[in-house]
């Protein structure tokens, strides 16, 4: 997999050094959508002034990243007169890093793209690793391809204008971190979760750059999900069932994998010996950090389970804990 840095600090959207040394012809293309860009478009737009810049605008939810709102991009590529030495840029959260990834994917067979993640979510998480693509009417993230972007420009300040909810779904990914590769790191985040919730800065930084550097390493191992990659999942298989079975109106992506986590960690004490000291700590932690609010019955998460891209043969597959810091993958919940 070819190797790219991943930029974590205040004030980067205006570091025209960094983009500059990721944009090698002269067209960009800023993906976003309206909220973002009245925050943000003017000093992203004020960097790159020494390009020809165009600009799209996707209207915001889960439920755009379509086909649709795809080929309108795709469409502006062309119209607009964008080469292959074009560079895309996903200045957003995870639905735009994705979607604009997966354009860069595509059009002319494969053009250069920078994520600018704007949400927690999309910093520790999805602007990492290469994943991009679309819902399909039927199921999410359908379409797709591996498409690693030229750099990633994490500008920790766009997070103070995220509401809050959005903030703490993002911290669920990060404890997720902790709990399947980095035991220290879970106990940091035990004794630092309150910095980390007051937004102060080099707290934030180091779980950001903790959790981006974890995703890096597994994703460098394992680029197209054969195995370790996997991991990665801890807490998804529950977590995604939740939020089909609740039609994604209810939870954010992170509340839910929360609730996963809590599932799995249960489990994990009766398949895989967790200790009941390692599934209280892991689920006080949840707590604390505002997760695991509001919970409802979902009574047959089973059969949602089933439709999961990670399921093999018929057999739903989970990501359990042997110990924190430790996960492995479990196929068969009857041994
Ligand atoms: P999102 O992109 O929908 O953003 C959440 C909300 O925050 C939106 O309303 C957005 O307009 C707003 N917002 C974004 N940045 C803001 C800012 N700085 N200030 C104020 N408002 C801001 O949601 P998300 O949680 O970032 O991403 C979820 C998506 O990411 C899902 O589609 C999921 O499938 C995908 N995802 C992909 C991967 C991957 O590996 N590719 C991993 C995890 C999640
Ligand atoms: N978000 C899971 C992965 O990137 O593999």
């Amino acid at each position: 997999m070819k190797a790219y840095p991943v930029y974590i600090d205040n004030h980067l959207l205006s570091s025209s050094e960094i983009f500059q040394k990721h944009i090698h012809g002269h067209q960009v293309f800023i993906v976003t959508q309206k909220n973002i860009a009245e925050l943000y478009l003017g000093v992203l737009q004020k960097t790159l002034q020494d390009y020809h810049c165009d600009v799209i605008f996707i209207p915001e939810g889960e439920k755009n990243k379509n086909i649709f709102e795809w080929q309108k991009i795709i469409e502006q590529l062309i119209l607009k007169h964008h080469e292959r030495s074009t560079t895309l840029i996903a200045l957003g959260g995870g639905v735009i890093g994705d979607m604009t990834g997966f354009a860069a994917a595509c059009y002319q067979r494969g053009v250069n793209y920078i994520q600018v993640p704007t949400t927690l979510m999309a910093q520790v998480d999805s602007s990492i690793g290469g994943k991009t693509g679309i819902n399909h009417p039927l199921a999410k993230n359908m379409l797709g391809a591996f498409h690693q972007p030229q750099c990633v420009v994490m500008d920790m300040a766009t997070l103070t204008t995220l509401p809050e909810r959005e903030f703490v779904s993002g911290i669920a990914e990060i404890i997720k971190y902790g709990l399947i590769w980095d035991a220290d790191f879970f106990s940091w985040l035990e004794n630092n979760i309150q910095l980390i919730l007051e937004k102060n800065s080099a707290a934030l930084k180091y779980a950001i750059e903790r959790s981006a550097a974890i995703k890096m390493h597994i994703v460098a191992e394992d680029e197209r999900d054969h195995g370790l990659r996997q991991l990665l999942n801890f807490g998804h298989t529950f977590g995604h069932a939740l939020e089909s079975a609740t039609n994604y109106q209810t939870f954010l992506h992170g509340e839910a994998v929360a609730f996963g986590m809590k599932m799995a960690a249960e489990l994990s004490h009766r398949h895989q010996g967790l200790s009941v000291d390692d599934v209280s700590r892991i689920e006080n932690l949840l707590k604390r950090a505002g997760l695991l609010q509001n919970p409802v019955e979902i009574p047959d998460l089973m059969s949602y389970m089933k439709r999961d891209k990670k399921t093999q043969k018929g057999e739903t597959q989970f990501i359990l804990l042997k110990k924190i810091g430790s996960a492995i993958r479990h196929q068969n919940l009857s041994s």
